[in-house]
């Protein structure tokens, strides 16, 4: 049987490097683009999954806080998100 060599081992080695950095390199795009998102958008892509979403005039401010900490551990939403949502709803 054929040993494998090592110049083969650092091709492979290498290729696994590209791929690794390749794919940080995506998620940090893509985690860009969450951030970028504005609330109107999170709260459209998020809160209608589970039921009709009530309008922001719906709920008060201090209601809609409330009703942000609830939905957050539902929709599994970050600080971040859950903060540009409940914003979005208090207008
Ligand atoms: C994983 C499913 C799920 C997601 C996603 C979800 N919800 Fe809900 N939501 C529920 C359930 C179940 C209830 C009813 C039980 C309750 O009030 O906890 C509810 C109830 C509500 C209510 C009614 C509260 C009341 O007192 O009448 C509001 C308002 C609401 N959700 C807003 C949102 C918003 C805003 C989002 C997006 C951030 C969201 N929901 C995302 C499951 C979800």
């Amino acid at each position: 049987m054929k040993r494998i060599s090592i110049k083969s081992v650092s091709v492979l080695l290498i290729l696994g490097l590209g791929l690794f950095v390749g794919i940080t390199f995506v998620g940090c795009k893509a985690s860009q683009q969450v951030s970028a998102k504005s609330g109107v958008q999170l709260w459209a892509e998020n809160c209608q999954r589970c039921h009709n979403t009530p309008s922001p005039s719906s709920f008060s401010p201090e209601q809609w806080e409330t009703i942000g900490m609830h939905m957050q551990t539902r929709a599994l939403l970050t600080d971040e998100e859950k903060t540009k949502i409940v914003n979005f709803l208090k207008q």
